[in-house]
C-alpha cells in the first residue's frame, strides 16, 4: 500500500507541512463533534486520519477497523455526510470543495461510542433473512459441481462479494422510516442464495424476505448500489426477489 505506515507518523509529517481539520463525532447517540489538527501525507486515507487522532492526539477515541485492505468491512463510517469504506478512501477524494473533513458513526445503526457503531441488528437481520447457505453434502461427499456459466451462477456472483460493511444500509432511506426492514445487504445475501442450486433452504428464505418488511418495503432508490464499495447492485437483486416472491405467490406456492 502507498499508505504511510501508521506507527511513522513523526516522519510522514515532515514530508507534508500541510494539515487537515478534522470534526469527529464524540460521544454515542448524543454528543458533539470535537475538532482535531492532523498533517496531510499523500494517498493518505480517512481511516489513516482517524487512527492519527486516536494515536497522537486523543486515545480515547473508539472506532473499528481490521483489514485496511478493503477485506473484512468493519471500517465503515460517514465522511461529510456519506457512508464509506474509510480504509480505502482517499482524503483526496472527499476534500474536492471543502477543506474540513467531519467523521461520524455510520447512520441506521446504534452508537457504542464516539465511531463505533452496534452492528448486531444488521446480522440479525441476514438471520432473518435466511441469509445461511443450507446444503445436504457431507465433507465425506464430492463436491457440488455448478457451472461458471450457468445463469444461476452468474446471478450469484453478482452479490457474492458483500462485505458485510454496512454502507448501503446506513445509505438506505427506507431503514431510517422503517426499521424493521431488512435492508439492502440482508436481501443481497438472501439473493446470492436464491440463486445458488446447491442451497436447500428456498422456500423458507423467500417466504421470509415476501413480507411487509422484505424485498417490497425497498423503493428502488438505487442508493444503496451508488454507495456500495464492492460495486454490487442490492437494488438489481431485490428487483430480482420481488420477481420470484411474484412469480411464486401467483403460481401459489409461497
Ligand atoms: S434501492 Fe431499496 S434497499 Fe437500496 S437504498 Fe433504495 S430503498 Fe434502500
Ligand atoms: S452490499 Fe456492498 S455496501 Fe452493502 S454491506 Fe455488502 S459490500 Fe457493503
Ligand atoms: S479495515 Fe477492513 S475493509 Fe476497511
Amino acid at each position: 500500500m502507498s499508505t504511510p505506515p501508521i506507527t511513522n507518523m513523526s516522519t510522514a509529517m515532515s514530508l507534508n507541512a500541510k494539515s487537515i481539520t478534522v470534526r469527529v463525532w464524540r460521544g454515542t447517540e448524543t454528543g458533539a463533534f470535537h475538532t482535531y489538527t492532523v498533517p496531510r501525507f499523500e494517498s493518505q486515507t480517512i481511516l489513516d486520519v482517524v487512527t492519527y487522532v486516536q494515536r497522537e492526539l486523543d486515545s480515547s477515541l473508539s472506532y473499528r477497523f481490521a483489514c485496511r485492505v478493503g477485506m473484512c468491512g468493519s471500517c465503515a463510517m460517514l465522511v461529510n455526510g456519506q457512508a464509506r469504506w474509510t480504509c480505502r478512501t482517499h482524503v483526496s477524494k472527499v476534500l474536492v470543495d471543502t477543506d474540513v473533513l467531519e467523521i461520524a458513526p455510520l447512520s441506521n445503526l446504534p452508537v457504542i461510542k464516539d465511531l463505533a457503531t452496534d452492528m448486531t441488528v444488521f446480522f440479525d437481520k441476514w438471520a432473518k433473512a435466511k441469509g445461511q447457505f443450507q446444503g445436504t453434502r457431507t465433507r465425506h461427499e464430492t463436491f457440488a459441481q455448478v457451472r461458471p456459466d450457468s445463469a444461476e451462477r452468474r446471478a450469484a456472483d453478482a452479490g457474492i462479494e458483500c462485505i458485510g460493511c454496512g454502507v448501503c444500509y446506513s445509505s438506505c432511506d427506507v431503514v431510517s422510516w422503517r426499521p424493521d426492514y431488512l435492508g439492502p445487504a440482508a436481501l443481497n445475501r438472501a439473493w446470492t442464495l436464491a440463486n445458488d442450486v446447491r442451497d436447500t433452504n428456498q422456500l423458507e428464505r423467500l417466504r421470509a424476505i415476501a413480507g411487509d418488511a422484505g424485498c417490497h418495503a425497498c423503493h428502488s432508490h438505487f442508493l444503496c448500489t451508488e454507495r456500495c464499495p464492492k460495486a454490487i447492485s442490492p437494488t438489481a437483486g431485490i428487483a430480482g426477489l420481488k420477481k420470484k416472491v411474484g412469480r411464486m405467490a401467483a403460481k401459489g406456492e409461497l
